[in-house]
């Protein structure tokens, strides 16, 4: 199975495992990326089920909007019971780098506001180690030569994504070279450099499920049992 086709299947298995639980007054919360958009377009024929979303970017409302589904500001929702998403990279605690598609940061808000994060992806993004992928980091414009060098000081290379200013104004910093051994403590190092509005690490906030598409089909991990709090 090539790599669009495990991206297809696992959109389809998360639909089959969100269908049974949509109720009229459910909330979703809808990821960024070609995997998200390929779960939103099969959202659509479920659109009745329930009642709306909050979207993770602007591209993925205007996607969600184009097939009828209502889409929500955040503030206006009390409660999102799923948020469906794909990563850049995943280990074994499902643990992600996000934020190819420069969303991170409201990626990271929707899944901290979720009651459940499920993952999608196809298996490319699986790896022992994060950091393969080049960590984005968001930050605001003023600071991006200072966010840059403190970065370089924690060990990585910083390189400004060019052309690229998130739904939120700022800009972001790819940081290459950047083994990450220490997920947690890393994800919330970065977060205190002054300038910094978030990183696309998903280390304190895993995903709880994984639907990960592999040549076999699609593989289900969940959180591990330890690390649930
Ligand atoms: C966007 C993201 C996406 O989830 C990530 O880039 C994966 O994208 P795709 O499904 O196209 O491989 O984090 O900010």
């Amino acid at each position: 199975m090539d790599q669009d086709s495990q991206k297809r299947s696992v959109a389809e298995a998360a639909l089959a495992i969100v269908e049974p639980r949509l109720e009229r007054d459910t909330v979703l919360g809808i990821g960024t990326g070609s995997t998200a958009n390929l779960f939103i377009d099969g959202l659509a024929e479920l659109a009745h089920l329930f009642d709306g979303a909050v979207a993770s970017s602007e591209a993925s409302a205007e996607r969600l909007r184009q097939h009828q589904i209502p889409v929500y500001d955040l503030n206006a929702v009390n409660r999102i019971e799923l948020y469906i998403d794909g990563a850049d990279e995943c280990n074994e605690a499902l643990q992600l780098i996000k934020g190819g598609g420069a969303a991170l940061t409201r990626e990271k808000i929707v899944a901290a506001v979720a009651q459940e994060f499920i993952c999608i992806a196809d298996e490319s993004k699986w790896v022992p180690v994060l950091g393969d992928f080049p960590l984005p980091v968001e930050a605001i414009p003023m600071a991006r030569s200072h966010v840059a060098r403190e970065l370089v000081k924690l060990g990585g290379d910083p390189v400004l994504r060019e052309g690229v200013i998130t739904d939120n104004g700022n800009c972001i910093l790819d940081v290459h070279n950047f083994p990450i051994a220490e997920p947690l403590a890393t994800e919330a190092r970065i977060n205190a450099i002054v300038g910094v509005v978030c990183n696309g690490l998903f280390a304190a906030r895993p995903a709880d499920q994984l639907l990960l598409g592999t040549a076999q089909g699609v593989q289900t991990f969940r959180r591990p049992a330890s690390s649930l709090d």
